[in-house]
């Protein structure tokens, strides 16, 4: 077996590992990449589309948002869309001026990679039997195969960004996490489809029928989400099943919803999930690989980023001061923002969808809250506040 040796091992090129060794390259920090999947999967992914103000500012730090900057789309509100009519919440006007920036993860990810090969800087894709070893040592490694050849990379610390099905999470020893979990009886079929959004601002649907969600990826893309069964079988909707769900679930007097061909479409589970600590010995854990969130809310790809941020001042620190406090903090830091996210998609999320089994009695508490919403200057400033993403460390 080969040895190598770096600074900080990552594992995992998603959002949360490729951000993390680019905030790394800019305090001079080492680091290695190694992802199991090849580089045009990952940059293809789709996923997340709702960028915080924060996730912005830390890209724009990290020198990787000039293109984000160009192509981004900036949002000053989102719509409420129950009973048949829509309800404008004005974020910015209610969460100090904060915005969302739309822009695809896809296209944050091209952008880290990107960045990073110009560096010159070890990126791994396709990596085999990747597993840590030794993390309650002050030598953890990672072994892994590549290019038909078996390696060992010792690291001072190893970074888990290997989101919810990755392998660092359960290298933790048994007895040490305690996990938190939520399972919902119900799925978003998504698709992206080419044609012109047809609002201006995403717009989040209570109907009887299911939820639904407008969103776009950019003046001709757009993205759009329905509530379907947990385990749904993609393939028993035809693309004229879905435009005809999403018509009833969307339509308001007045409007029209525009049809194009769909581009691409899949099926996402919800879950909340969390594990605490964040950290074992010199094993941090950072994005899905921690927690997750049902995606209602946009809040996944930007806990990711708010992780990695925490985790790379802390291991700026402990390199440049010694001093490993900050480090130890990570894992509490980190989950005070975790909870407020989970706590705040949890809410979207029950609010917003309909309750498979559900009863008059849950229908009349959702069409409440989210009148008291659509109403009241505190309620719409409570979600604006947690949508744009708050300042909690
Ligand atoms: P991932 O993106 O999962 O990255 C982990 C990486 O590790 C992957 O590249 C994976 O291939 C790699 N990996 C796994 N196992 C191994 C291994 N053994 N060895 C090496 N590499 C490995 N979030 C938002 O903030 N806003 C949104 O609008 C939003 N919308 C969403 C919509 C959908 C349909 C979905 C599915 C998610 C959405 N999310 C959203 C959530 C967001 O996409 C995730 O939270 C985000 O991808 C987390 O980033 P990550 O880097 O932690 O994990
Ligand atoms: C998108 C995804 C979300 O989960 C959300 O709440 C809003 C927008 C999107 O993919 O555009």
């Amino acid at each position: 077996m080969r040895e190598l040796r770096t600074q900080v091992g990552i594992v995992g090129a998603g959002p949360a590992g490729l951000t993390l060794a680019r905030l790394l390259e800019r305090a001079g920090i080492e680091s290695v990449v190694l992802e199991n999947r090849d580089r045009d999967y990952v940059e293809h992914r789709i996923r997340a589309g709702v960028l915080e103000q924060r996730t912005v500012e830390l890209l724009t730090e990290a020198g990787v948002a000039g293109r984000l900057h160009d192509e981004g789309i900036v949002h000053h509100g989102i719509e409420l869309q129950f009973d048949g009519e829509r309800h404008r919440i004005p974020l910015s006007e209610l969460a100090d001026g904060r915005t969302i920036v739309i822009y695809g993860q896809t296209e944050v990810v091209k952008d880290l990679i990107a960045a990073r090969i110009e560096s010159e800087l070890p990126l791994l894709f396709e990596v085999g039997d990747v597993s840590v070893h030794e993390i309650d040592t002050e030598q953890p490694k990672i072994r892994f195969s590549h290019d038909g050849e078996r390696l060992e990379l010792e690291c001072d610390v190893i970074a888990g960004c290997d989101g919810f099905h990755g392998v660092c999470r359960p290298s933790i020893p048994e007895g040490v996490l305690d996990s938190f979990s939520r399972d919902y009886p119900f799925g978003w079929l998504g698709i992206l489809a080419d044609v012109p959004p047809s609002n201006d601002e995403l717009v989040y649907a209570h109907n009887e029928d299911g939820f639904a969600l407008l969103s776009l990826r950019s003046p001709t893309l757009s993205r759009l989400y329905i509530q379907c069964e947990p385990d749904e079988d993609v393939d028993r909707w035809s693309d004229e099943q879905i435009w005809a769900a999403l018509q009833k679930r969307l339509g308001v007097e007045g409007w029209t919803l525009h049809e194009g061909p769909i581009l691409e479409k899949g099926v996402t589970g919800m879950r909340s999930f969390v594990v605490e600590p964040m950290q074992h010995g010199r094993l941090f854990l950072a994005g899905d690989a921690a927690h997750i969130v049902p995606p209602t809310g946009a809040k996944g790809l930007n806990l990711a980023m708010a992780d990695v941020r925490v985790l790379a001042e802390a291991l700026v620190h402990w390199y440049e001061a010694g001093e490993a406090r900050l480090l130890e903090l990570y894992s509490d830091t980190c989950l005070r923002r975790v909870w407020r996210a989970e706590h705040f998609s949890w809410w979207m999320t029950s609010m917003l969808h309909r309750i498979p089994g559900g009863d008059a009695f849950d229908l009349k508490l959702q069409l409440s809250q989210l009148r008291y919403v659509a109403t009241s200057r505190d309620a719409a400033a409570s979600l604006a506040e947690n949508y744009v993403g708050l300042e909690l460390e």
